[in-house]
């Protein structure tokens, strides 16, 4: 019987989970927010920046993975607006800085994407070649932190990954759990390495020892090698799937793919952005972002959708669902190149949007860009998932 109901549960929630922009456009308009059994989901664009934005109402749910994952300490996203929270950011902003994406970020990414699939000679899994490869050899250059194994070391981000943002899974975590460790004995002894023998290089980790020299609060060993940890989680497998499932909407779409490879061999940079935040749009990373209730509180207060949310509610804010909100979305099912960038969910919104916001559009189209330049360009595959992230994206090009 148990096994029944679970099979039953198990394929309402796939069927939730095929329809939802369905379900999410019913709601919209029936009951916008909707609050069941300890949990809200808030789905039109001005309730979910309303969210976003009352951050000390709507509370990061992480800290207890990010303490498992670093080891007792934290990580900024799993931190409230606290001034340890403000601290760190600024830390790593000073490591990690705005003018870093057109000065290493761009050309690094430009090159090693054309280099990969330049050298792929007609064929390649984008996934396993490139989009996973591309961040990860970024962190390298970049933060100075290759990897013990680049592969492995993409592994271990991602299931870091989805331990901390996705529903509890007993495999996943002793998995995550593991692969934690290992990160963190890595990044360490690279910490380590650098203090005993210096690099002569202008990367993030050389950024923040010497933070630490001139004795910069939250520049320990510990909290670099926390902060750095933190990164690479939100960088690799994030910018895989972006990178892929754009791809895959040009496939799916070929007028698109017209248009899109055209702006490529002209180098139209900014419209292959436009390409990304659309594709992104139609086909998001995820449904939402999370956060749990503070305090009891009435979300559209003053309008006929006003709803309760009670203290200690887990709820979602459905940027997907937001993002193709028509009062705020312009024609919202078509996919149009000109839409502003405050349409756009992608990176979350309010304090902890993401800190990788800049870097990501001109990473991801960078990757594209790479893709679309070839000639006679097509798909051999369909695109694999392995739920959360793709796994698979096979093409092929003359050569
Ligand atoms: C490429 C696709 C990416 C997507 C779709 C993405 C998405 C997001 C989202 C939705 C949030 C908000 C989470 C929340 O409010 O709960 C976030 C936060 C964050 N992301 Fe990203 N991210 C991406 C890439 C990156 C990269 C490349 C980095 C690092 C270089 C990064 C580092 C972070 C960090 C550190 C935060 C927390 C910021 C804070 O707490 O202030 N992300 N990301």
């Amino acid at each position: 019987m148990a096994k029944e109901t679970k099979s039953l549960q198990e394929k309402l929630t796939q069927w939730a989970l095929v329809h939802l922009d369905s379900i999410f456009a019913i709601l919209r308009v029936v009951k916008p927010t909707v609050v069941f059994k300890g949990n809200a989901v808030v789905t039109r664009f001005e309730d979910v920046v309303e969210v976003l934005n009352r951050d000390w109402v709507f509370r990061v749910p992480y800290a207890e993975k990010m303490h498992k994952v670093t080891d007792g300490s934290n990580f900024f996203l799993g931190m409230e607006n606290t001034d340890q929270y403000t601290r760190d950011v600024s830390n790593m902003r000073i490591a990690a800085r705005r003018e870093d994406i057109t000065d290493i970020i761009k050309p690094f990414v430009d090159q090693a994407s054309a280099a990969i699939v330049q050298s792929a000679g007609g064929r390649m899994d984008v996934v396993l070649q490139l989009t996973r490869v591309i961040p990860t050899r970024l962190i390298g250059e970049y933060f100075g932190t290759p990897g013990w194994n680049e592969n492995e070391f993409a592994d271990a981000a991602t299931i870091m990954f989805q331990y901390l943002f996705y529903p509890d899974d007993p495999a996943v975590e002793e998995k995550a759990l593991r692969a934690a460790e290992q990160t963190r004995n890595y990044l360490d002894q690279a910490i380590a390495a650098r203090k005993v023998t210096p690099v002569d290089k202008d990367d993030v980790l050389n950024r923040c020892l010497k933070l630490q020299e001139a004795g910069m609060p939250g520049m320990t060993d510990v909290d670099i090698r926390n902060n750095l940890i933190g990164l690479i989680i939100g960088a690799i497998p994030t910018t895989s799937k972006c990178a892929a499932v754009t791809l895959n909407h040009l496939f799916n779409n070929p007028e698109l793919m017209v248009v899109a490879q055209q702006a490529a061999r002209a180098d139209e940079d900014d419209k292959l952005i436009q390409f990304v935040q659309e594709s992104l749009r139609l086909n998001p990373f995820a449904a939402g972002i999370q956060r749990i209730c503070a305090e009891d509180y009435v979300i559209a207060k003053g309008t006929l959708r006003s709803t309760k949310i009670p203290k200690g509610a887990r709820v979602l804010a459905a940027t997907q669902s937001a993002m193709m909100d028509g009062r705020k979305i312009k024609k919202p099912r078509e996919f149009q190149l000109d839409r502003p960038a405050y349409n756009y969910m992608h990176f979350g919104f309010g304090l902890h949007t993401c800190f990788g916001q800049y870097i990501n559009l001109t990473q991801i189209p960078g990757i594209v860009k790479a893709v679309l330049k070839q000639p006679n360009l097509r798909r051999v595959a369909d695109m694999k998932v392995e739920e959360p992230f793709p796994v698979s994206l096979e093409i092929e090009y003359d050569h």
